[in-house]
């Protein structure tokens, strides 16, 4: 029998009262996230097959250990930490959360060339220098950020925090406005055994960020043993990548297809002409001029455009400028010291086939299994915000 309107809506109130009811009645999880085992501490460790290699991470053959994590983090802590992720009360005016330029529908991203942030007073948003990263294997990383200025996760989720042009809040702000909530005060007690604190709150961000894993693509199961579980062209793909003609593998090294160092590549100005100079940014090292951050390739297609300004809108694109303007792309005028992989007196010169191949191979690597589930409600009763784009608001 269809269920009546008003039971539909008797049910409807029942849910939604789960944040306004007490605040004991939000319980945050206990069980660590899916591939993660519970230790005696009570924290959640990642496993993957990749533990059974023992190949160092930064061997780069097919079978290599993952580099260790600094840190685990309860599944309590990871839990808080999705909740914080979503909830725009993080930002100063409450209209932008860590989600909104790193959304789950755009492989953790935002679709855009460059970022947009706050609100400037004619109400349209600024557009940042440069785009949203996705955030895939985050944890693992050395260095974060496109010019790897930023050296972990809790001290990074600071910039967009209190960035003026981002989330703009302020340290005190945040503490206030987190310990207005009696459903905070009960989770941060829960997750931490105190209470809101800039702290806390970019401890939590760190916990859910490490939870963001991709091990389980089609490239995994190949390298696992499954041979059937990528096809001819993409193993084709995947020798060029790795060869030592195109010799993308030196940087983008397997298994997380990135060795979080430093390179300069040569990439082309962003849209509007202005020469990002990177590392060289915030270092008088003549080397680090127009040096970026190798990301990582996990993913990848899920998150265009690309490049730190989205320079390029498709792989094939990509594939492209490392095949033929590779290191050439960059300003005459500006003295960049190319990477030694790039900087080659002939390119790859590979084919237009070979270059099909490559992307062919990039598809593999995409598993969006550990996608968080978006929170129906956040405990501030915003609305979850996830998207930033002018059409949507
Ligand atoms: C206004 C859009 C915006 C918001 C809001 C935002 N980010 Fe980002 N995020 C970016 C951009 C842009 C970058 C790259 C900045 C750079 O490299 O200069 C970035 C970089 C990162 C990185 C580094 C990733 C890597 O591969 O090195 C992490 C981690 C991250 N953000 C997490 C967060 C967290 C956590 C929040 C919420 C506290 C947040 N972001 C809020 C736009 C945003
Ligand atoms: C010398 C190190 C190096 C080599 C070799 C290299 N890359 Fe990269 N790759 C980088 C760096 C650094 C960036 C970021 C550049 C930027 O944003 O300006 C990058 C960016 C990318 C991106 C875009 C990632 C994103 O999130 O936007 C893709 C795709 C990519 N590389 C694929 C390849 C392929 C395919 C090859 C081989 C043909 C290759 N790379 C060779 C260092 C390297």
């Amino acid at each position: 029998m269809a269920m009546r309107p008003i039971a539909l809506s008797i049910l409807l109130v029942l849910s939604m009262s789960v944040f306004c009811a007490s605040s004991s009645e939000l319980i945050l999880s206990d069980q660590c996230p899916a591939s993660f085992e519970k230790t005696a501490q009570g924290t959640c460790q990642l496993r993957t097959l990749y533990d059974f290699y023992d190949s160092p991470a930064d061997h780069g053959g097919l079978r290599a250990r993952l580099p260790q994590v600094t840190r685990n983090y309860t599944p309590q802590q990871i839990d808080l930490g999705r909740y914080l992720f979503f909830d725009p009360v993080l930002s100063a005016k409450q209209d932008m959360a860590c989600a909104s330029c790193h959304q789950p529908s755009k492989g953790l991203a935002d679709g855009r060339a460059r970022a947009l942030g706050a609100r400037q007073p004619d109400g349209r948003r600024t557009e940042l220098p440069r785009g949203a990263p996705a955030l895939w294997n985050v944890a693992f990383l050395q260095r974060l950020m496109w010019d790897g200025s930023a050296a972990d996760l809790a001290s990074q989720a600071q910039r967009p925090l209190f960035a003026p042009q981002e989330m703009g809040n302020t340290a005190q702000h945040l503490e206030t406005s987190l310990n207005q909530i009696p459903e905070y005060r009960a989770l941060f007690e829960q997750a931490f055994g105190r209470p809101p604190s800039v702290e806390t709150v970019t401890e939590a961000l760190a916990a859910f960020q490490s939870s963001l894993v991709s091990f389980n693509s089609r490239y995994d199961r190949y390298v696992h043993g499954d041979t059937e579980a990528i096809n001819a062209q993409e193993v084709r793909g995947y020798n060029i990548f790795r060869g030592f003609v195109a010799r993308c593998s030196q940087c983008h090294v397997p298994p997380l297809f990135t060795d979080s160092e430093l390179a300069v590549i040569g990439a082309p100005n962003a849209a509007d002409g202005a020469f990002d100079a990177g590392a060289g940014s915030t270092s008088k090292d003549p080397n680090l001029l127009g040096a970026f951050r190798v990301p990582t390739l996990r993913n990848i297609t899920r998150s265009a455009p690309y490049f730190h300004a989205g320079q390029f809108k498709t792989l094939g694109e990509v594939v492209h400028f490392y095949n033929d303007t590779r290191g050439h792309a960059a300003p005459k005028d500006a003295p960049l010291k190319l990477h030694w992989q790039i900087h080659m007196t002939r390119g790859p010169q590979l084919s237009l086939e070979e270059e099909h191949d490559i992307v062919a191979f990039l598809n593999t690597l995409e598993d969006e299994l550990m996608l968080p589930a978006i929170p129906a409600a956040v405990p501030s009763g915003l609305p979850v915000t996830t998207d930033l784009n002018p059409e949507s608001l």
